[in-house]
């Protein structure tokens, strides 16, 4: 075994997490929900979620059995909508094909719908104790650093690369526990910012022996993302808010929200009634710049519901309009 693992999982043991929720009763289908819900999320967001998803759902015929509108709504300000009817669709595959078990090879995991490599390999080394490597952006942070690779790590090319190099140092023993021990190098000790004292393969690092931690990894810029402007119309009347549940192909599927024109065509709009300061939301491939529009009266679309102070907190909302709501304190 490389000394890269033997030392990772000697560090696990006494310093890893060992507590999250999904590590208790490690079935399948739970890692797999967590793995999914961790997809882009931090650890601390995704906890109260996953909690109400397990209750609702228990496994994965439950699940499968549900209406994806439900999914949706307990997916509501978790982002990143897609996973939600990924995680509805392959419920369906794995009762429909596998008899409700999760297939345990990487390939059956692979071909679900949102799992990709990393994700099967997650869930192939957790649960079935099978030897094969994770590589998202905090294990790619790790190997660029330990090997002081100085090249964009988000190319095709180098990706190639740190896929070989994380599987030849992935060992054939407490696979599960190394999965675990990577994920937690990476966000408690290998971080953008990372606490090297802390490290257990530090000896070895080649960005650390060369100075170079604060600097690696490097990546190439991205395209930049599509502005959007949207005015988000508050109607307020007797202390409740209007809200309007948005079709389930739209950016916030099957999501109750404030009727949201883009705002190029409504100035006169934005003239007429009092603006609050816009706020900035970021999605996979546009940034949405929303501006707050208080309009004291009723809406003419007659689609939609009436919400209190009381009564919004059972509607699955969007994030950003929740930032909206709370910051401006709209309804008493
Ligand atoms: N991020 C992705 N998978 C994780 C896991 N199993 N534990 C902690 N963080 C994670």
């Amino acid at each position: 075994m490389s000394s890269f693992a033997t030392s990772l999982i000697e560090w696990q043991k006494k310093h890893g997490r060992h507590h999250l929720p999904w590590q208790k009763d490690k079935t399948a289908y739970r890692v797999w929900v967590s793995e999914i819900m961790l997809q882009q999320t931090q650890v601390e967001t995704v906890i109260p979620y996953y909690e109400t998803f397990m209750q609702r759902f228990p496994d994965c015929k439950s699940l499968a059995c549900a209406d994806i509108s439900e999914v949706l709504t307990l997916w509501a300000g978790l982002g990143y909508y897609r996973r939600a009817h990924n995680l509805h669709k392959a419920s369906i595959i794995v009762t429909e094909q596998h008899g409700g078990n999760f297939p345990s090879d990487v390939a059956n995991l692979e071909a679900l719908p949102g799992i990709g490599r990393s994700t099967a390999h997650a869930i192939a080394s957790i649960v079935f104790k099978k030897p094969y490597a994770i590589l998202d952006g905090n294990v790619k942070r790790i190997l660029a650093r330990y090997f002081a690779i100085e090249e964009p790590i988000n190319t095709t090319a180098c990706e190639k690369k740190l896929w070989d190099i994380a599987q030849t140092l992935m060992p054939t023993d407490n696979c599960q526990i190394y999965t675990q021990a990577v994920m937690d190098l990476g966000a408690q000790v290998c971080m953008r910012s990372p606490m090297c004292h802390l490290c257990p393969v530090s000896d070895n690092c080649l960005a650390k022996k060369r100075q170079k931690t604060q600097c690696l990894p490097i990546k190439k810029p991205k395209k930049a993302k599509r502005k959007l402007h949207y005015l988000c119309l508050l109607y307020i009347h007797n202390n409740s808010l209007w809200l309007e549940k948005r079709s389930e192909q739209s950016i916030w599927p099957s999501l109750w929200c404030p009727p949201m024109p883009e705002s190029e065509n409504s100035e006169t709009l934005k003239d007429k009634h009092h603006t609050l300061a816009t706020i900035t939301h970021s999605l996979t491939h546009i940034d949405m710049h929303i501006t707050p529009c208080v309009i004291y009266g009723i809406p003419v679309q007659k689609d939609g519901k009436w919400v209190t102070s009381t009564t919004v907190k059972d509607v699955g909302l969007p994030s950003a309009i929740k930032k909206i709501l709370a910051r401006d304190a709209l309804l008493e």
